[in-house]
Parts: C-alpha cells; sequence; structure tokens
C-alpha cells in the first residue's frame, strides 16, 4: 500500500493558547473563561451548576490553565521541538484575553501584541506556516459575565479583536480560523459561547442566539480578512461526529439524520453557504424558538451570504451511535457530546471511541456537501504515558496516528480535496474537559502532573521519532 500524500500537504500539530501558554495575568493579559475552569474530572459538572458564574474560587479548586505547560516563556524552545520534527505548519490560538483584557477596551494591549509577534516570527523562521484560530475557548471573563455570546455587543467586540490581529499579521499568516468547534455550542454552550447556565446555557434559544451572533462575527472577520489581503484563506472550525444508527430501524436512521442536520450541518451550512439552511425552521418549532429569539438585525442575512469561508476545518477524535429507541443503553463517553456505545470499537483511556474509519467517512461526508477544501486541525489519543529511563514508549498512539493517516488517504484517493492534518496537542497540554495534564496527547512530554507539580521538562515520545519520519517521507512512512 502507497500511502505518499500529495506535494506540499501541510503536516504539522495543533494547540490553543488557553490550554499552554499559562502566564494568565502577564503583561496585561486578562482572565479569560478558560482561566475559570477548574481542573480535574469534575470539571464539566463543577461548571454545568446552576450557580456558576465564572467566578475563580483559588481556594476551593485548582486552575491548570493559570500556569499551563508555560508556553509563554518556553515557546522559542517548543517551536524548535515542532521544527525538529518537520511541521510544515503550526495551528495556534491568540489569546482574545491577551489582547483585549476585558474585550471591551477600545486599544489593544501591546504586549500582548509583541508576544505573538515572536511566536509568529519564530515559526517563520523555521519554514513553518502559521494557522491561527482567532477564538479557541477563551473568551474573555468580563464578556462573559456580561451573557457571553448571547449578548450582541459581542459582535463589534469579536471585529474590533479581529481587525486587530488580521491587520497585524495580514502579510505573515495566510490561514485563519475564526472560533473553534463553533456547532459544540448547539448542545454545550458553556466554552465556545461563555454562557454557563446561570446565565441561560440551558435554553437552547439562548445558545442559538449566541451561535447566531457568532456567525455575523465570524463572517465580519472574513470580509476584513479579504478585504486586507486577497490571498489570506478563512476557514470554518467544528467538530465532526460521524455516527451511525444503532440499527435499521427508520426511527433511528430519521434521528440519525436529525442529528447530523443540527450538530454536524447546521453551523457549516451557514458558515460555507452564507444561509441557514432549510431544515432550520423544523429546529426552532421542535426548540420553540422564532427568529425575533436570535435578536436577527436587518443587515446579517446579507452578510452572511457575501462572506463565506474558504475552506472547512474540523476535529476527529471519535464516532458516535444514536439510538433513539433505547434511551437506556450503555453510554459512551465523548468529546463535548456523546452518543451510546458501539460494540465494534475500542475506548481510549477516558472512553472515547476509536474509529479510522469513521475519519474516511467524516471527509467524504463533508466535502460531497460542501466541495470546498477540508483540513484535519485536531486528531489524536489522550492517552496515560509513563516515563521509563527517561523515554515514553507510546506505542498505542503511533497506532492510532497511523490508521487515521491511513483512513486520510484513503479518502485522498476516493477523491476528497484535504490539503493538511495537524494532531491535537502536539505538544502535552491541559486537558479541555478534564483539565488534565495526565490526559495526554503529545509528541512531546511535559513533566508536570495534575497537581501542578513537575520540572516542566520536555522530552521526546517515541511517536516524536515517528511522526518526523511521516512527515520526511510525506506520509509513505508509516
Ligand atoms: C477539542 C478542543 O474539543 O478537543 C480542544 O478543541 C481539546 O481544545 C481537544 O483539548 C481534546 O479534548 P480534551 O478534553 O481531551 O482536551
Amino acid at each position: 500500500m502507497n500511502t505518499r500524500f500529495p506535494e506540499g500537504f501541510l503536516w504539522g500539530g495543533a494547540t490553543a493558547a488557553n490550554q499552554l501558554e499559562g502566564a494568565y495575568l502577564t503583561d496585561g493579559k486578562g482572565p479569560s473563561v478558560s482561566d475559570a475552569m477548574p481542573g480535574g474530572k469534575a470539571r464539566m459538572q463543577i461548571a454545568s451548576q446552576p450557580d456558576f458564574d465564572w467566578d475563580i474560587l483559588e481556594n476551593r479548586y485548582v486552575y491548570p490553565n493559570h500556569i499551563g505547560i508555560d508556553h509563554y516563556t518556553r515557546f522559542k524552545e517548543d517551536i524548535a521541538l515542532f521544527a525538529e520534527m518537520g511541521f510544515k505548519v503550526y495551528r495556534f490560538s491568540i489569546a482574545w484575553s491577551r489582547i483585549f483584557p476585558t474585550g471591551t477596551e477600545t486599544q489593544p494591549n501591546e504586549q500582548g501584541l509583541k508576544f505573538y509577534d515572536e511566536l509568529i516570527d519564530t515559526c517563520l523562521s523555521y519554514g513553518i506556516e502559521p494557522l491561527i484560530t482567532i477564538s479557541h475557548y477563551e473568551m474573555p471573563l468580563n464578556l462573559a459575565k456580561m451573557g457571553g455570546w448571547q449578548n450582541r455587543d459581542c459582535i463589534a467586540h469579536f471585529e474590533r479583536y479581529a481587525k486587530t490581529v488580521l491587520t497585524r499579521y495580514k502579510d505573515k499568516v495566510k490561514y485563519w480560523l475564526t472560533f473553534n468547534e463553533i456547532n459544540v455550542g448547539v448542545f454545550f454552550p458553556l466554552l465556545s459561547l461563555g454562557i454557563s447556565n446561570k446565565h441561560g446555557g440551558f435554553e437552547k434559544k439562548v445558545a442559538l442566539k449566541g451561535l447566531h451572533n457568532q456567525f455575523v462575527a465570524s463572517a465580519l472577520a472574513t470580509k476584513i480578512a479579504h478585504e486586507l489581503n486577497p490571498d489570506i484563506k478563512v476557514g470554518c472550525m467544528i467538530i465532526y461526529m460521524t455516527s451511525y444508527a444503532v440499527d435499521a430501524n427508520p426511527i433511528n436512521q430519521i434521528a440519525l439524520h436529525e442529528f447530523n442536520q443540527i450538530f454536524n450541518y447546521y453551523c457549516a451550512d451557514v458558515q460555507v453557504r452564507g444561509e441557514y439552511p432549510s431544515f432550520t425552521n423544523k429546529f426552532f418549532k421542535k426548540y420553540g424558538i422564532t427568529w425575533d429569539d436570535l435578536g436577527v438585525e436587518h443587515d446579517d442575512f446579507a452578510i452572511l451570504k457575501a462572506h463565506p469561508v474558504d475552506f472547512i476545518s474540523f476535529s476527529y477524535y471519535m464516532s458516535s451511535v444514536v439510538d433513539e429507541t433505547s434511551p437506556e443503553s450503555e453510554k459512551a463517553e465523548g468529546n463535548m457530546i456523546s452518543g451510546v456505545k458501539n460494540e465494534f470499537l475500542e475506548s481510549s483511556d477516558w472512553g472515547w471511541q476509536i474509529d479510522p474509519q469513521g475519519l474516511r467517512l467524516a471527509l467524504n461526508q463533508l466535502y460531497e456537501r460542501y466541495q470546498v477544501p477540508l483540513i484535519i486541525v485536531e486528531n489524536g489519543l489522550g492517552a496515560y504515558d509513563k516515563v521509563e529511563d527517561g523515554k515514553i514508549h507510546d506505542t498505542y498512539r503511533i497506532d492510532y496516528l497511523k490508521k487515521h493517516i491511513i483512513a486520510m488517504h484513503e479518502a485522498l484517493e476516493d477523491g476528497v480535496d484535504l490539503f493538511g492534518y495537524t494532531p491535537w496537542g502536539c505538544i502535552d497540554l491541559v486537558s479541555a474537559s478534564t483539565g488534565e495534564m495526565s490526559k495526554r496527547y503529545g509528541f512531546v512530554y511535559v513533566d508536570l502532573d495534575d497537581e501542578g507539580n513537575g520540572t516542566m521538562d520536555r522530552l521526546r515520545k517515541d511517536s516524536f521519532e515517528w511522526y518526523k519520519n511521516v512527515i520526511k517521507t510525506n506520509g509513505e512512512s508509516l
């Protein structure tokens, strides 16, 4: 089997500011929603309580995002390691709260921008193409206290922030993503929309209103980007959850179809096609929502139509199963949302079901629907690693990635236009769902535990050398 990828394929890795930078109040940065998320497996449970109001309660919880992996001071060492692996592209995010600490300032924080000047220049000095997520789960906390994205003022605040960074880096950075995993907001508006349950997060109409505001903000950022430099490419970013109906019962097949509509396609339809999908009214009716509830303004639809994205990026870790007829079936754990257990698949240490063929399906389903270029900007295995004599033998991670890369190659042969791959957490970082350091994805190990103890030394895992060779041979040697 020849698994060589097309010339110019963008191999790399992905991270997010809030999960690795640390320095959460340094050089003028303000706190973000992720900085208010406690560490540990109960993180989402705590943050989903009805009275959770984004307060940082130092005496009650630990907050791993406050220190991250100290990338803020060690970024040069980290990027040198990425360069050693031969990265062609590095996906990272800019922390909105580093540039506009409360989100409402009229002038950006110059010290924050200086950090990204250096980060970007370091990437470019190695010939690594930066791919920037403008907002990855870290809106300024102050904006979340104002209701998060259900507050329409966020559009103007985001537009000012996006314009600032796009203007500054327009000639250095070609690839931009607006909102990380935007479709998470449909079911789980906490991190992506900055809406806690206290602020109405459990109400579908609040979440869909927040999403409408993000769609408009994303279109305005796309407009700015294209006006600043027509060569810039802007992408949307979704979680793609390949799903199967549990059986051939038409009730389950319809449930699967509706899950795909509302979760996998609702946001991408708006962002790629520039208009709400035909099934929107059906869902609004189901949830008792009217267009007025969304606070839509006169020009919104024209803005969406005029400024669609250029490509689709997505995360893919696992697949899920839809079972409408037996709601009591055993559930599987999942990335932000989950379905029932699939007996044909194995699970990760965190119960996420491993399904490389699901990635092939994801690529085919997205490409057939939208016919725009695709890039996988997150994929990988969160696992416990053990250090033995300074070595980490992570064969399980190599096995996971290898199978997913083979599936990507099969999708290319199916005719899909896939232009890059940036596995998640190329260096170990704080988990988004649990705040644990012990849930590791990296090629590079970071000596830090869940309580914040460790030297923070970086170590190359076995997967480091393996991935280096994958990139060197352009996918031929797996
Ligand atoms: C995605 C997010 O949902 O999955 C990342 O974009 C996150 O921020 C990644 O880290 C893996 O999830 P987790 O919960 O294992 O960190």
